[in-house]
Formats: structure tokens, sequence, C-alpha cells
């Protein structure tokens, strides 16, 4: 029996290709030679019965075809053999033993990426340690707050327009509760100043780092989340001067000794008299730049004397913050607007977009 030329072509370009993909997962020196027993062999090999049957069937004038492609075909099955065999010599796996202890101990180990503070953390911890060594505790309270904590108590009374200067985000469902339990997110930490009182009589000197929540658009400086920091001092003979000291001494140990501060009157419902803190513009040193809008200060925090219907609200729980007896100050700060500052941010939006980029600046 004859077969026509693409026959043989076909029929050997599948044995090759077979030679090749079997000869390629050969993966130990026993495989390997049972590949060179399976197509060498002398009585049983593959190339051996082939030759045979080819051959034998063929006609005189195919016959040296044939043996061309058989010979190509058997070189193949030789070099195929050679790479195989280098290839499982060298490798470790082929060692049984070894196979068997499948640990690399050249591999290094697990590397645990260190975290870092963030630095909005970072600022209100450096915050928290300036006021902690002038014998200040930390409190904390709730994000979600009653109206009457955020607002009532702190002498912002149900419709006044003080209320529009922190646009607020309430939540949903609360008609059927009373006005001043209805639940909001605190637009300042000022409430805690509040719970403080309610918890202790005086004295009292703590701080309050936590996040705030406005409805305010935003843009490069807001963002309807951010941080504050706030403070309260309540004793007997608290005075004004005592604010001025403390914190024209927080602002010099956060920004460098050379950071001036100066008081401008302002107005909140829960100090009085309230004040704005200026500190000396840190990028010109003072004479006028952009930053600093060419006025060389740059306004950084709201304070004041803790007004006595702040008290009174108090007193309803503890008897001794009676403003007869008694005096103290508050304030507060933007931790972001701080950070920005100190670290030359410009875009409020980076310290909360978890880009690693921005982040590992500060590990
Ligand atoms: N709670 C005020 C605000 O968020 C800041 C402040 C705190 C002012 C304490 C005076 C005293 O704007």
């Amino acid at each position: 029996m004859t077969q026509p030329a693409s026959t043989t072509d076909a029929t050997f370009a599948a044995l090759e290709s077979e030679v090749r993909r079997a000869a390629a997962q050969l993966a130990s020196a026993e495989a390997v030679e049972n590949f060179r027993l399976d197509w060498l062999g002398r009585k049983q090999g593959r190339l051996k019965r082939l030759s045979e049957s080819l051959l034998a069937s063929a006609a005189i004038e195919e016959k040296k075809q044939i043996g061309q492609r058989f010979n190509a075909l058997k070189t193949l099955v030789e070099a195929e053999l050679e790479t195989a065999l280098e290839r499982t010599r060298g490798s470790l796996w082929s060692d049984q033993s070894l196979r068997r202890e499948r640990i690399d101990v050249t591999l290094p180990g697990t590397r645990r990426q260190i975290g870092a503070e963030h630095p909005i953390t970072r600022t209100m911890n450096e915050l928290v340690a300036i006021f902690a060594a002038l014998g200040y505790s930390v409190g904390v309270g709730p994000q979600v707050e009653t109206d009457y904590y955020n607002f009532e108590s702190m002498n912002f009374p149900p419709g006044h327009p003080a209320r529009d200067t922190q646009d607020t985000l309430v939540v949903a469902g609360q008609q059927r509760r009373a006005p001043r339990d209805r639940l909001l997110l605190r637009t300042h930490t000022s409430p805690v100043q509040m719970r403080t009182m309610e918890q202790q009589p005086p004295p009292v000197r703590i701080v309050i780092p936590g996040k705030v929540h406005r409805n305010d658009a935003a843009d490069a400086t807001h963002s309807p989340v951010f941080h504050q920091v706030e403070g309260l001092c309540v004793d007997k003979g608290i005075t004004f001067s005592d604010l001025k000291g403390t914190l024209d001494h927080a602002m010099k140990a956060l920004f460098g000794s050379s950071v001036r501060t100066r008081f401008f009157p302002s107005f909140f419902p829960f100090t009085e008299p309230s004040a704005d803190v200026q500190i000396s513009c840190i990028f010109c040193v003072g004479k006028g730049c952009r930053r600093c809008k060419q006025s060389g200060w740059i306004e950084l925090l709201g304070c004041g004397m803790v007004d006595p219907a702040v008290f009174a609200f108090a007193a309803e729980k503890q008897p001794a913050y009676d403003p007869r007896l008694i005096s103290g100050f508050a304030f507060g700060m933007g931790v972001e607007r701080i950070a920005m500052m100190k670290y030359g941010i410009r875009e409020i939006g980076q310290f909360y977009s978890g880009d690693m980029r921005f982040l590992e600046q500060f590990a």
C-alpha cells in the first residue's frame, strides 16, 4: 500500500509535534529515560516500528523521501532528549528527597509593610501632646450627636441665626422626637465640652480631637468631613490672659518659637468675649505673600471665654459650674488647615484619597 506524499507530510508533522510536546513535559531523570526507551528503544521503540511499517509498504520512488523525513524525526528526538536531560540534571526537583521537601529555605520571608500615621492623625496627636504637657487630658464624644449637645446647650437656641454658620447634616426620620433629641452629625467638637462638664465638676482641662461634618461643598480647602481639636479649661480665676498665654505657647510649640499670635474680636454663641487667633505667616515670616493674602497673618482658630449661659446648662447636672465662682476658656481649631500649613499641602482632598504616593511621604 502506498501513501500520497501529503499524507506522509501530515504523519511526520504530527509525530514531530508530539515529540516536542512530550519532551517539554519531562521533569525528572526517569521520565527522560522512559521517553528515550519509548522512542529509541532497539526492539520496541516507536521509531523502529515506524520505519518497518512505513518503508515496508512504500513504493520504491517514495522510499527516499520517507527515509529523509524519518532521519529528520530521529534527529529531533535525539535533540529533544539532550535538552530534557540537560534540564532535569540541572534541576533540584529531579532529586526525589528534595522533591518531597517543597520548602525553599532560601526564599525571602513574607515582608509585612509597616504602617505609618496618617498626616491628620499625626497632627492631632501632636496637638494633643502639646496640651497633655500642660496637664490636659483627652476627651471624646459621639459623631452622631443630638441637637441639644451640638447646638442648644452651646447657646444656639432653636431657630437662632447663629445655627446658619454651621450648615448641618441631619439624620432623617427624626420628626417624632423632641427637637432637642433629634440626631445630626456634629458640626464641631464643642458638644464634648458640655458632655465633659456634665461628667465632672471643675476644675477641667481637656482636649478633644475628633471628626466633624458640615454640609459644605468640597473644594481645595473645604471638605464635608474634617477634623477639629477642641480645648476647654475651667477653674477658679481663669482669665483671658490664661487663654492668650496657652494658645500662644501651643502655636509656638506647633510651628516654632518665632511664630507670633494675635487675637481678633469674633463671635461664637458659646464664648464671650470671642476671638479669632491669627499667627504670623509661616511662609513669609510676616512680610506678606500670596498664602497670607499679603497681610502677614494667617487665621487659624477660634476661642473665647466660656459664656455664662453655657455654664448654666452644665450646672443643670453639675451645680459647681456656677459662673459666679468659676470661669474658663475654650478654643477649637481645624486639623486639616494646620496639617496643610505644616506640610505644604494645597489640596485638602489628598488627605482622603488613599493615594499611597501621597501617604508614603509621611511614613
Ligand atoms: N466650635 C467652633 C467652630 O467649629 C470653634 C470654637 C471652639 C470657637 C471653641 C470657640 C471656642 O467654629
